[in-house]
């Protein structure tokens, strides 16, 4: 199967998945392919090599992030915290020739950010609980690194649990921040180099 043909059927699982489970716990919440198409184009123009993503669920997001990092020798380190999402995405990483730019890390994303290294990833991509994301927002300013670039889901499609979020960040005087409408809307939000 090539890697398309896996996106696909990935895209199709979650859509219909989605449709009938009510639960958020049992929904995949994939971001859409023209976000995917703008995270690989992302990772390759800012030659992005430490990718990190907060919200795994079955690894279809991941999958587009590691296609780009294969492109340019780089990493994903994706990190979940539910064991059915966990045990979805390793089957999907084992499907899709990518698992040697995927470490996937079965942890809740407050502890991992707590323990890592400061300015040690390019790239993050955040599309996992928004109530966290304000509570993260130091952490996950000081792992990434100058330069580096923060993209937020969900920035259009639930603005209202993002705005304290988004108010954080756009306040701040070293990220300079734009909201593409691109699928669920993201904020995409440049760390400045110095
Ligand atoms: C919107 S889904 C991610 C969708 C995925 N990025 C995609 O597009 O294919 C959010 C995921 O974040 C996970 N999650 C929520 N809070 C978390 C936390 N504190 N630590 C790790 N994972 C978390 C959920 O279990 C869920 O699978």
């Amino acid at each position: 199967m090539t890697l398309q043909a896996l996106k696909d059927e990935l895209a199709r699982f979650g859509a219909d998945n989605d449709a009938t489970h009510p639960e958020r716990a049992q929904r995949m919440l994939n971001i859409t392919p023209d976000t995917g198409e703008l995270l690989g184009v992302l990772v390759r123009a800012t030659d992005a090599r430490r990718v990190l993503e907060i919200g795994t669920s079955n690894g279809y997001s991941t999958l587009w992030l590691a296609e780009a990092c294969a492109a340019i020798g780089g990493q994903v380190t994706t990190l979940e915290y539910a064991a059915d999402k966990i045990a979805l995405a390793r089957d999907t990483f084992a499907r899709s020739g990518l698992a040697a730019q995927i470490e996937l890390v079965h942890i809740d994303a407050g502890a991992w950010l707590r323990a890592a290294a400061e300015a040690s990833i390019d790239l993050l991509f955040l599309d996992s609980e928004r109530s966290q994301y304000l509570g993260w927002w130091p952490d996950l300013r000081r792992v990434l690194r100058p330069g580096g670039l923060l993209v937020v889901d969900n920035a259009v499609s639930h603005a209202d649990q993002m705005a304290a979020f988004a108010a954080q960040v756009r306040g701040d005087p070293q990220f300079h921040c734009v909201r593409v409408p691109i699928g669920n809307g993201e904020l995409i939000a440049v760390r400045d180099v110095a």
